[in-house]
């Protein structure tokens, strides 16, 4: 089933935007650029709030986010309740995210991972499904704590 992505990075992150969103159509999902438009400074967090607030308020959305590690734009993106931001390294990584924590924004960094295991992230991202199950009632806990739930 075609999925429907939303991509933002930072200036570090924006070398590989393309190349990801040619990924993503290979793949055959819709993928929407929320910027920037130039390899210009800019700040991470900005973006990171920009697809963070689109993927959460539609429902079934996905997001895709790249800085320079990855690291920022994913702290950034988990400020936004409903949002599940896993920075990932490798197939792996993408793969357990989807399947455990029914992660809804890819983060990666453009410095420390390949155009190789940029695509297998993003094919492993793609085609695995949330398990549920025993992973349900956790993913619900970590949704309790964005809106400050008392989890005791
Ligand atoms: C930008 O230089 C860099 O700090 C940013 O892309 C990211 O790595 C932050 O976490």
């Amino acid at each position: 089933m075609s999925k429907k992505f939303y991509i933002a990075t930072d200036h570090a992150g924006y070398a590989v935007k393309e190349y990801v969103k040619e990924c993503i159509k290979a793949l055959g999902h819709e993928i929407i650029d929320l910027g920037p438009d130039s390899a210009d400074r800019v700040d991470y967090p900005d973006f990171a709030k920009k697809c963070a607030t689109q993927v959460a308020s539609e429902q079934g959305s996905f997001g895709i986010l790249i800085c320079g590690t990855g690291i920022g734009i994913s702290i950034a993106a988990n400020k936004v309740a409903g949002i599940r931001a896993a920075l990932c390294h490798d197939h792996y990584t993408a793969k357990l995210t989807r399947q455990h924590n029914d992660a809804n924004i890819l983060c990666f960094g453009e410095r420390i991972v390949g155009r190789g295991v940029i695509e297998d992230m993003l094919e492993a991202f793609c085609t695995t499904e949330f398990e549920g199950g025993r992973h349900a009632g956790r993913v619900a806990k970590i949704e309790g704590c964005s809106m400050g739930a008392d989890l005791s």
